[in-house]
């Protein structure tokens, strides 16, 4: 006969069992979906998992207050640069102006649909070399030096080892580096894809005065179009009867005017744009902008914000997606380009031939300025030469440059992949092969997949300026 209270006592530690069971299966599945979910190895879901639990929400984790740039209403001076910014008589053709290149409808970007170069001069006929960059974002922009890693980034990388922010990726790009981080020469800063212009105001000379962009001539001619405009009051009031006696004053003034505007107008750093939002904690990313925000972070993946600076700074400066630094990435060569019909002729942005400094020093030769990706998605080209027009080239190339070649670069007459065609080979040991997502073999799988391809996409058009929160 069977006791009754015993078969109660078997029964007890069974249920348990099954419920601990259940748990146990519910844990893992719920492990198993958040990972897909994320795209993430499933032990860095258990590793975190509160932390995973919000990212899949869409959530950031680690809300933060930025520190954004003060909005005030424009200063005299920056008034007049605005009108100037937008003012085409100063142009050889009359059709040109500031914004015609850098569209404030665009993220100052080249207007949509753009060609890789803007055309100039007096007819608008002239090719330029290189696409406009944005000219948002440059108010952080420090002097061009080769010199010590900026304390910024030092500031950061010491509060992600207090674990004080979340890390990033540089870290890893600084120690995949030790011979340069040891000797501490980076190129660094300045204007330009080259960096040769040092502030908004000795920039902004380049453009108006260059052939292949506005063309204005002379000083002087560009002093005596201001005489006789509207804007002459303007000038007098601010610096005085006898400006437009010395010509080049009234031009230097003229240029100090429009950095003022792009200095102080708040249109030229925004920072209204989703990513903005939810770093503050304002908004959700969708899952799939999730996934891309964390193949872009991830250093064995995308690694992309080794450069393309992702994170706050410890004091709450917002990220500009550009860690202000010099690299040489090896783009393919843009036929597109009319002074690249020359095969001798060769862009080595550091070392010429625009800029004129650093000729001699190979070592730097094929290295360009890292953009910021604010309102990237809405170039009409990327990189310093225009090579690809859309980001899902772009993300082919960090994928394959490496992994598969052939897919990236033209062949030549014995049908050999022609890797860095757009350097001579002498300078071709200056592309960076370490940092992912470049570094893998030939045939080896991508860093970035497909799927990683285009969550990445997804994710920066979250870097748009002009996000509105959606109505509740
Ligand atoms: C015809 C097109 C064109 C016009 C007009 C033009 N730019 Fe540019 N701008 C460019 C190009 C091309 C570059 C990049 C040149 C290079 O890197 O060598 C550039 C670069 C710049 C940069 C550097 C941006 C950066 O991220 O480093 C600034 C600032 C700038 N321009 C301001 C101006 C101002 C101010 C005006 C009006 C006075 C102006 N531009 C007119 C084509 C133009
Ligand atoms: C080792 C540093 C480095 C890494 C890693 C890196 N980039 Fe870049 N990125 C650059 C540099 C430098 C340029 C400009 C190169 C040129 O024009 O020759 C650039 C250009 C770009 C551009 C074109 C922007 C423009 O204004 O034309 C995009 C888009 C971009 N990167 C996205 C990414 C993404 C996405 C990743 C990750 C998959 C990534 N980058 C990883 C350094 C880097």
């Amino acid at each position: 006969m069977s006791n009754p209270l015993r078969s109660r006592w078997r029964r007890g530690p069974t249920l348990l069992a099954l419920v601990m069971l259940i748990a146990l299966g519910a844990a893992a599945a719920w492990l198993a979906l958040t990972a897909r979910e994320l795209d993430l190895p499933w032990r860095d879901v258990a590793r975190a998992p509160w932390r995973a639990a919000l990212l899949a929400r869409g959530d950031n984790p680690a809300p933060v207050a930025l520190r954004l740039p003060a909005a005030q209403p424009l200063s005299a001076m920056a008034g007049l640069g605005r009108e100037l910014f937008y003012d085409r008589a100063l142009s050889a053709s009359g059709r040109l102006s500031c914004a015609s290149c850098h569209d404030p409808v665009n993220g100052y970007n080249p207007p949509p649909g753009s060609a890789a170069v803007m055309f100039g001069g007096a007819q608008l006929r002239t090719p330029g070399l290189r696409p406009p960059p944005s000219l948002a974002y440059l108010y952080r922009q420090r002097p061009f030096s080769i010199g010590p890693d900026n304390e910024e980034l030092e500031a950061t990388l010491a509060a992600q080892l207090r674990g004080a922010v979340a890390p990033n990726a540089r870290a890893a790009k600084l120690a995949s580096n030790p011979a340069a981080a040891a000797a501490n020469r980076v190129p660094q800063g300045g204007l330009f894809w080259d960096g040769r212009a040092d502030s908004l105001q000795a920039q902004a000379s380049g453009p108006l005065f260059n052939p292949a962009e506005m063309d204005a001539g002379s000083a002087q001619r560009v002093a005596r179009i201001l005489r006789d405009s509207k804007l002459a009051p303007q000038f007098v009031q601010l610096f005085g009867p006898r400006i437009f006696a010395d010509a080049d004053l009234a031009v230097g003034e003229a240029m100090f005017a429009i950095a003022r505007y792009q200095f102080e107008a708040p249109s030229f750093h925004a920072f209204d744009s989703k990513y903005d939002a939810w770093l503050q904690g304002k908004a959700k990313l969708s899952p799939q902008e999730m996934r891309g925000y964390l193949a872009f972070t991830d250093p064995r993946r995308g690694n992309c914000a080794a450069c393309h600076i992702a994170a706050p700074s410890a004091d709450g400066l917002p990220p500009l997606f550009t860690d202000g630094q010099y690299e040489a990435l090896g783009v393919p060569r843009n036929a597109a380009i009319a002074a690249n019909r020359d095969p001798a002729f060769f862009d080595l942005g550091l070392c010429g031939p625009l800029r004129r400094d650093l000729r001699a020093q190979r070592r730097y030769c094929g290295m360009f300025l890292t953009p910021t990706l604010r309102n990237a998605a809405r170039r009409p080209v990327f990189f310093h030469n225009g090579a690809y027009r859309d980001l899902r080239q772009v993300l082919e190339f960090y994928a394959w440059r490496d992994t598969r070649p052939q897919r990236i670069y033209p062949r030549d007459a014995r049908g050999r992949v022609l890797r860095f065609d757009d350097l001579p080979a002498a300078d071709r040991a200056n592309v960076d092969r370490i940092d992912a997502p470049f570094g893998r073999a030939s045939g080896a799988a991508p860093a970035i997949d497909a799927r990683a391809r285009r969550d990445i996409v997804a994710f920066l058009r979250t870097l748009d300026d002009g996000w509105r929160a959606p109505p509740r």
